[in-house]
Parts: C-alpha cells; sequence; structure tokens
C-alpha cells in the first residue's frame, strides 16, 4: 500500500480520533504494528489555531511514522490555508474529514454532512490537493443517509481532483455509530476508482480484517474503537495477515507494561492535570473487561498525581498476578 512517495509496511492503519489517537496513543499503535495512524482532526478555523488543544494537536516532535494530518471544514480557502499550515507544521499527508458524523463538526457544515454537497465536496478536494505539494487524502461514509449512498459518486470525484488514497466508513452520516457497518458500498468504491481504498467500520479481529479485505477488494483496513484499550490489535490482525495464522498473546507482564508506559506518556504529553484526566479514560478501556478492573477504577478515577496513579496501577496488577 503506497500513499504518494509514503510505502506503508502493512496495509492497516489507525482511524483518526479525536481525544483518542493523540501523540501517545499513534506512537503506541505503531508500535504494536500499525502501519500508519492518521492524526485527530484540525479546525480550519484559524481563529483556533493558536488554542492549547491545537498546539497540541500540531506538536508532532519526535514523532515515528509517517505523519498524516486530518483536517475539518467546509470552505475551500479555509481548507487549502489549513492544509498549507499543517504541512508547514510537519504533515507529511494531509486528510480531509468527510466522515465525521459529531454534531460539532456538523453544525458548521463539515465532516459527512458534505456528502450531500457534491459540487462543495469538488471544490474543498481541488482547493487542498492545489494548496500542498504533500499527497492529500480523503475520509468518507459511505453516504448521508441508506437512501442516498453516494460513495462512489464521492469517490470518482475524490479521484478526478487529485486524491491519493481514500477510507471509507460502512456506515451513513445518518446511522451515526448504530447498526452494522455494510462493506458493498466500499466493494463498489473499489471497482469504480483505482486509486487506493482503505475500508473501515466494526473490524474488531483477525478474521474480520480479512473477511473485509477479501470482501471488499480493498487495498488496506483501518481501526479506529477495537484500538481503544487494545492497541495490540495490530500485531493480532498484521501476524494474521502476513501468516494465516494467530501469534502467540503478548504475555501478559509486556502488556501491563505497556499500559504503564502509556499512562506515562499521557503525563509527559499533556501535562500532570491534563494527563491525569486522560489517562482515566484510557486505563478505563484496558481493563473495561475484567470485574476486578471495574472495582479498581473507581479508586484508580479519584486518583489526582501522576506518580499515584503509576504506583496504583503496579499494585493492582501486583494484586491480580
Ligand atoms: C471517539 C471517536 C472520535 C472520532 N473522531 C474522528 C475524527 O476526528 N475524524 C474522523 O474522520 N473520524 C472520526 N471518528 C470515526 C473513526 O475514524 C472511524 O471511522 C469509526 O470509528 C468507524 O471505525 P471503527 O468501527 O473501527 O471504530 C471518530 C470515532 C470515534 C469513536
Amino acid at each position: 500500500m503506497q500513499i504518494g512517495p509514503y510505502k506503508l509496511s502493512t496495509p492497516l492503519l489507525v482511524a483518526p480520533m479525536a481525544g483518542v489517537t493523540d501523540r501517545p496513543f499513534r506512537t503506541l499503535c505503531l508500535r504494536m504494528g500499525a502501519g500508519m495512524a492518521v492524526s485527530e482532526m484540525m479546525s480550519s478555523n484559524p481563529r483556533v489555531w493558536q488554542s492549547e488543544k491545537s498546539l497540541r494537536r500540531m506538536d508532532h516532535a519526535g514523532e515515528t511514522g509517517i505523519r498524516s494530518v486530518q483536517i475539518a471544514g467546509a470552505d475551500p480557502e479555509l481548507m487549502a490555508e489549513a492544509a498549507r499550515f499543517n504541512v508547514d507544521q510537519g504533515a507529511q499527508i494531509i486528510d480531509i474529514n468527510m466522515g465525521c458524523p459529531a454534531k460539532k463538526v456538523n453544525k458548521k457544515m463539515a465532516g459527512s454532512a458534505l456528502l450531500q454537497y457534491p459540487q462543495l465536496v469538488q471544490e474543498i478536494v481541488s482547493a487542498v490537493v492545489k494548496a500542498v505539494t504533500v499527497p492529500v487524502t480523503l475520509k468518507i461514509r459511505t453516504g448521508w443517509d441508506p437512501d442516498h449512498r453516494n460513495g462512489v459518486h464521492i469517490a470518482r470525484i475524490a479521484q478526478e481532483c487529485g486524491i491519493q488514497a481514500l477510507a471509507v466508513h460502512g456506515r451513513t452520516r445518518a446511522c451515526m455509530y448504530r447498526g452494522e457497518a455494510e462493506y458493498d458500498t466500499i466493494r463498489a468504491i473499489k471497482q469504480a476508482v483505482s486509486i487506493p481504498v482503505i475500508a473501515n467500520g466494526d473490524i474488531d479481529s483477525p478474521e474480520k480484517a480479512r473477511f473485509v479485505l477479501d470482501y471488499t477488494g480493498a487495498d488496506a483496513i483501518m481501526i479506529g474503537r477495537a484500538a481503544q484499550g487494545r492497541p495490540w490489535i495490530f500485531r493480532e490482525i498484521r501476524h494474521y495477515l502476513e501468516q494465516g495464522t494467530h501469534p502467540v498473546p503478548l504475555h501478559k507482564d509486556l502488556e501491563q507494561a505497556m499500559i504503564r508506559e502509556h499512562v506515562d506518556a499521557l503525563h509527559a504529553f499533556y501535562g500532570e492535570v491534563m494527563g491525569v484526566r486522560i489517562a482515566r479514560k484510557h486505563v478505563g478501556w484496558y481493563l473495561k473487561d475484567s470485574d476486578a478492573g471495574r472495582d479498581f477504577r473507581s479508586d484508580f478515577n479519584a486518583i489526582n498525581e501522576p506518580e499515584l496513579q503509576l504506583d496504583s496501577l503496579q499494585q493492582y496488577f501486583a494484586n491480580i498476578a
């Protein structure tokens, strides 16, 4: 799988997830075998670029892997400006968000709401492609509601305008995250264009990954929610795709060391106050399937100091061993 000059080591991408795919999480997923990780979206509104949140999202210092930065907005000129700005900040690929159904994004008529306006899609995509020399990719849903699955039409527009890879989430905007993702539209899109297509939606196991790749004919797959609290899913899927077998499971000690390293990295990246809060969310995901973990979480969530968070995790792991 190749995007412009960038060759992915494996056709396995981390989906952009605002509030999740920050630099520590992307780094971890890449370490676990993902071929590329798309950053959290950046608004195209220049008024927010100097906010603490945006400055942190733009911070790619020491980032491993290919730096793909997602931008969101509906004004072609502002999107072009945002693309240029993010390339100046170190983006090696610009990804355009037309997949997000979030109200915050759609109220401003961006994200997947744009799929209703193919002419505007064309204007935005053309403006961004012309604005930068790096590859531009696009992320869409299959349409805006089940009666209007215009993904194939949008994909053709994207290809004509110079988009170099297209990620498709197998739901419409109206579906939000309900029901099951469908892969027929992704398959139809793959057959309609020659640019690489990345299939996304509900991929949560090695077998599902194999099935979606085979069924859609897509060049790669993208995984979002299944990686929350389970970044080693990339290792499992990669091994299965390459060898056709399941790898030996990660040793519990390694898994636990990784969770502590992740929490430590969050403290370093966000600082004490924010780092502690964000670590609670990730630890919640890591422990969600364990009864002991559920009891431990209420104690963990009451801790406000980074060192104490790490100590209590250590203690918890020692207790369950
Ligand atoms: C918490 C969260 C935040 C998300 N943020 C974005 C975003 O910023 N940009 C985007 O294109 N998609 C976003 N998505 C959608 C995901 O990229 C992905 O398309 C979706 O979750 C379906 O894939 P999955 O079933 O593997 O999770 C988000 C999803 C979640 C759950």
